[in-house]
């Protein structure tokens, strides 16, 4: 089993790597192979909606979400960490969940995969990436499972916090726990990506 954890931080060894690399110290401690991604000093440029990725399963554009694409469907498991930027997930964070458009087909998605969220702010605005990513996970019928969300600015505050990094371990020990029981979601019933209206008629 693999545990993957992504951070949207595009700054190195932050709160954010931080919470994450002690969120797989826990997964390892239940037995679990781990990686950790960072988007930092990499190179992956916005969705340009040419939609050819919906039937391939491939992303024309040649840059660093290829690999990272390969590494996700190739774990049980993802955590999606991310600092909070003007109330919002980071652009990086934002940029990455539009290119993951391509893993949406029947060979190549993230469906039953559980995740995990972490969030990090400097002091406001937690909630709207809370629900993002949690959203995200339900489109992409994931299997949800805990949030951390932590209050720390400076490099090196999160871990400071007791409780918060205490948290960060148990949602990678939860994780390869839920990953364990093996739970598929019934194939019939895609997820809706539209709101039904007069384009569906
Ligand atoms: C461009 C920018 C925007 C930010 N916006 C917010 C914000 O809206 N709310 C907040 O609480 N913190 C904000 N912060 C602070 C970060 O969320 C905080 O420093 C966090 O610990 C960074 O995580 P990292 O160490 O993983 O990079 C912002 C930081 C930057 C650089």
């Amino acid at each position: 089993m693999k545990i993957l954890g992504i951070s949207f931080s595009p700054r190195k060894s932050g709160n954010t790597v931080t919470l994450i690399e002690e969120a797989l110290n826990g997964a390892r401690q239940e037995g679990a192979e781990t990686e950790l991604y960072s988007v930092a000093g990499k190179e992956i440029r916005p969705c340009d909606g040419c939609w050819v990725c919906a039937g391939t399963g491939k992303c024309h554009i040649k840059d660093d979400m290829e690999a990272l694409c390969d590494i996700m469907v190739t774990s049980d498991g993802i955590i999606f960490g991310t600092p909070v930027y003007v109330y919002s997930m980071t652009g990086q964070a934002k940029t990455v969940i539009d290119r993951m458009l391509c893993l949406s087909t029947p060979d190549r998605n993230l469906a039953n995969k559980v995740g995990g969220v972490i969030v990090v702010a400097g002091s406001i605005g937690i909630i709207d990436p809370v629900k993002d990513l949690y959203f995200m996970m339900v489109m992409k019928k994931m299997v949800p499972a805990n949030l951390v969300a932590v209050y720390a600015s400076k490099k090196g505050e999160a871990k400071e916090l007791k409780q918060g990094m205490e948290a960060a371990r148990n949602l990678g020990r939860e994780m390869v726990q839920i990953a364990a029981k093996k739970f598929t979601y019934p194939p019939e019933f895609p997820r809706n990506f539209f709101a039904f209206g007069t384009h569906t008629r």
